[in-house]
């Protein structure tokens, strides 16, 4: 089976957990791998058991694929505030998940909500489209971990944000798994402080605003 080579690239982002590549022979996708650096803490400081698993440290991607089947279960227009897995991928740097990129009218990659905060982009309409984004995931079944700012991309184009990492749950079980219910009402205070913190760090009143740019509570 043919190996795309990645090793001869520079990453276009870099996380913690990820390094993210544009894809050499699919343009307008990208390529994520395990970061190399977080692969060699992780086998240093987590338990024995999990080098066990017959998945190795690919367990990291379980919880993408899980959530991206999740949303499709439900309906392609799921994937409206989500990113698009189209596949899997050998790669010399290990086996990668390929998924669309969100860009910018220009072709560039998104900024995440973190850049347009940070860049004094983040305005009105960026705004309407996070209450927007936050009310989708209070009652979008998702399981969510990690709803930071690098997290969440802004795709410039359809105007809306999208949620590109942090999915699913640390703890191998969790009621969240089994109550639909008790899931959306840890999502909706997730998105809450989500937005919370989006206005603290912009040192922003948005008590002008009409009363249905607040989260609905379903
Ligand atoms: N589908 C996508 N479209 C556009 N940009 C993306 C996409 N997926 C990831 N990115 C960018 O790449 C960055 C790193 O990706 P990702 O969050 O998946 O890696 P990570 O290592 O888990 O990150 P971290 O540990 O910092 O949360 C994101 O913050 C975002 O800026
Ligand atoms: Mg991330």
């Amino acid at each position: 089976m043919k190996q795309l080579i990645l090793s001869d690239q520079t990453p276009i982002r870099a996380g913690r957990e990820k390094r993210v590549y544009l894809h050499p022979e699919q343009p307008g996708s990208l390529v994520k791998i395990i970061n190399s650096d977080w692969l060699a803490f992780m086998y240093r400081n987590w338990p024995f058991q999990s080098r066990l698993r017959r998945v190795a440290h690919y367990f990291l991607y379980l919880n993408e694929l899980i959530e991206h089947i999740s949303l499709r279960a439900r309906g392609l227009e799921e994937l409206h505030f989500a990113q698009n897995i189209t596949g899997l991928v050998d790669t010399d740097l290990g086996l990668g998940i390929v998924v669309e990129a969100v860009t910018r009218s220009d072709g560039s990659l998104a900024e995440s909500l973190r850049d347009l905060i940070f860049r004094g982009a983040f305005g009105e309409v960026e705004y309407q489209a996070l209450v927007k984004f936050c009310n989708w995931l209070g009652s979008s079944g998702l399981i969510i971990r990690d709803l930071g700012a690098q997290n969440i991309v802004w795709n410039e184009k359809t105007q809306n944000f999208v949620i590109v990492d942090g999915f699913g749950e640390r703890a191998l079980l969790s009621l969240r798994m089994f109550s639909r219910r008790y899931n959306q009402r840890h999502n909706m205070r997730k998105a809450e402080k989500l937005l919370q913190r989006t206005l603290q760090a912009l040192s922003w009143d948005p008590t002008h605003n009409s009363g249905d740019s607040e989260i609905s509570r379903q």
